[in-house]
């Protein structure tokens, strides 16, 4: 086989983004009403960087209170926005649609700042994710009656919506167009290590004119976000993050009359048979497990190869990862960014440890790692069987573990022993098995001979300990109104 070798023939200049056309206070107020305000908590905390763990702006941490007047002023404005003529409510839904994509570029250069992802992600994938959500959901507004034929649908009310660290725009954008496409209004809390991009989200919201109190924005920590769950005058929580927190999320709202849908984690089955087209399959192993450092709640981290190819496989993927780069994010070469806060590449390190003790079989290339900030080289895990911790649990990094199987009922078998159901992926030429094992994986999302695409149009969830409930396309609407 002849190897890549690209790292020892080409050198790369750097090519870094320009941050000269971003635009960032030193410190963020509350979002709420239509306007940034104090916390009345009075506190504020720093957000970083963590490409270089330097701070970059300072946020404020909303208490109970501060929770409060967001949806006070949520209730507020429900009283109208719901009445709205929906073709109006579309019309502002587009609007911030097309604005995003106008100071796409900024918000691009943001969220690399903030999370760690490489520049050509946010800037091809995260922002313009965000901006056709808003699109594809302004375009439903005047249309729920089709979407839900001989139903008269109704918004819910308030909605309270929490998002994770991974994803900051397109989860906001995830959340807040379907719901107010629907007539809903909003407090919504981004994650505490990237709150920026929502943060510019709300100046560009209050730019757009969109009537105030419809989306409000309240930063700070768990502490904030369960003040959001318990707030008695919410009709539906939105969740993404971790299954830990979902739970306790079920937990606190047993018997209480609010919508819940959780998106949690994943441990996503990757799956090659013998007559997939092999180097495409690596490409895709690649994206399954190396997009955004691994912190995706649908990454393809447990791969599976048919074993009469498996040594060809993994020969080709290690050849592929020695040419990836890992560094800074803003620039356009990196394939692999920063690790987005100290904790989770803590938690990432001690999974490796526990796959290495376990007695896996540990490969990482030799790419040099920058020596301020939160890095991981790409790890693959061979020699692991169903029982090691670092098959069953999510790792949420880099961290690749591989088995082989050899029938097709073995892998279907193997894939499908996890407490999580939210991802897979199958290669393979023959329709017949995909169509197979799209019916017979418990996945909510199965690609095949593609991995991690995402459109607006189409619903993603879970089942089992990946949550509940769909965001994404028309089953997305369904979350956000009740039928009178
Ligand atoms: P997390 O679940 O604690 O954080 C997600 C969001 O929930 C953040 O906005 C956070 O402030 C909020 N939150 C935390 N505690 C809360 C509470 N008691 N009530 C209401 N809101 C609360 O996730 P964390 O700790 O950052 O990451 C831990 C692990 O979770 C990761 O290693 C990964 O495995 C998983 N995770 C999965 C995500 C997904 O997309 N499914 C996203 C983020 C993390
Ligand atoms: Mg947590």
């Amino acid at each position: 086989m002849s190897k890549i070798n690209i790292n020892k023939s080409w050198k790369y200049d750097e090519a870094l983004e320009s941050k000269s056309h971003i635009n960032l206070k030193d410190k963020y107020n509350l979002f709420i009403d239509g306007e940034f305000v104090k916390p009345l908590s009075r506190k504020y905390f720093k957000t970083i960087n963590p490409a270089t763990n330097e701070s970059i702006s300072e946020i404020a941490e909303a208490n109970e209170k501060d929770v409060d007047l967001a949806v006070k002023s949520a209730r507020k404005a429900f009283k109208s926005w719901s009445k709205l003529d929906p073709k109006e409510r579309a019309k502002y839904i587009f609007r911030i649609a097309r604005m995003i994509q106008e100071r796409a570029k900024e918000f691009a250069v943001i969220e690399s700042l903030n999370g760690g992802k490489p520049i050509r992600e946010s800037r091809d994938i995260d922002i313009p994710l965000a901006a056709n959500h808003f699109f594809y959901y302004a375009g439903w507004a005047d249309k729920l009656e089709y979407a839900f034929p001989n139903k008269v649908p109704k918004p819910l009310g308030v909605a309270g919506q929490i998002i994770p660290w991974n994803f900051p725009l397109l989860m906001a954008a995830w959340k807040i167009a379907p719901a107010i496409a629907c007539g809903n209004t909003v407090v919504l809390k981004p994650a505490e290590t990237t709150s920026l991009t929502a943060l510019k989200l709300a100046e560009l919201i209050k730019d757009s004119g969109l009537p105030k109190g419809v989306v409000n924005i309240v930063t700070g920590a768990g502490k904030t976000g369960a003040a959001i769950v318990n707030h008695p005058d919410i009709n539906k929580i939105a969740f993404t993050g971790s299954t830990e927190v979902g739970k306790l999320i079920e937990r606190s709202l047993a018997g209480i009359e609010k919508k819940t849908t959780l998106e949690l984690g994943g441990k996503g089955a990757n799956i090659i048979f013998e007559d997939a087209a092999i180097d495409q399959a690596v490409e895709g192993i690649v994206n399954a497990i190396f997009f955004n450092q691994g912190h995706v709640c649908c990454a393809g981290s447990r791969l599976f190869i048919q074993a009469s190819v498996a040594d060809t496989v993994i020969e080709k993927l290690k050849d592929r990862i020695s040419t990836l780069i890992v560094g800074d994010p803003l620039d356009k070469n990196t394939d692999i960014g920063a690790i987005n806060s100290v904790e989770q590449l803590n938690t990432i390190e001690k999974y490796i440890e526990i796959g290495k003790k376990e007695g896996g079989e540990i490969y990482q290339t030799e790419c040099s790692l920058p020596k301020k900030g939160n890095w991981c080289p790409p790890t693959l895990f061979l020699n692991v069987s169903q029982s090691h911790t670092i098959v069953k649990e999510e790792i949420f990094g880099p961290v690749l573990a591989i088995q082989t199987f050899r029938t097709i009922d073995e892998v279907i078998e193997k894939a499908n022993n996890s407490p999580f159901g939210l991802s897979a992926g199958v290669w393979t030429e023959k329709g017949s098995k995909i169509f197979k094992l799209t019916k017979e994986l418990n996945a909510g999302v199965v690609w095949a001979n593609t991995y991690n695409k995402f459109d607006p149009c189409s619903p993603f969830g879970g089942f089992k300990e990946s949550g509940m409930g769909r965001e994404g396309g028309l089953h997305g609407l369904k979350s956000y109104i009740k039928f009178e």
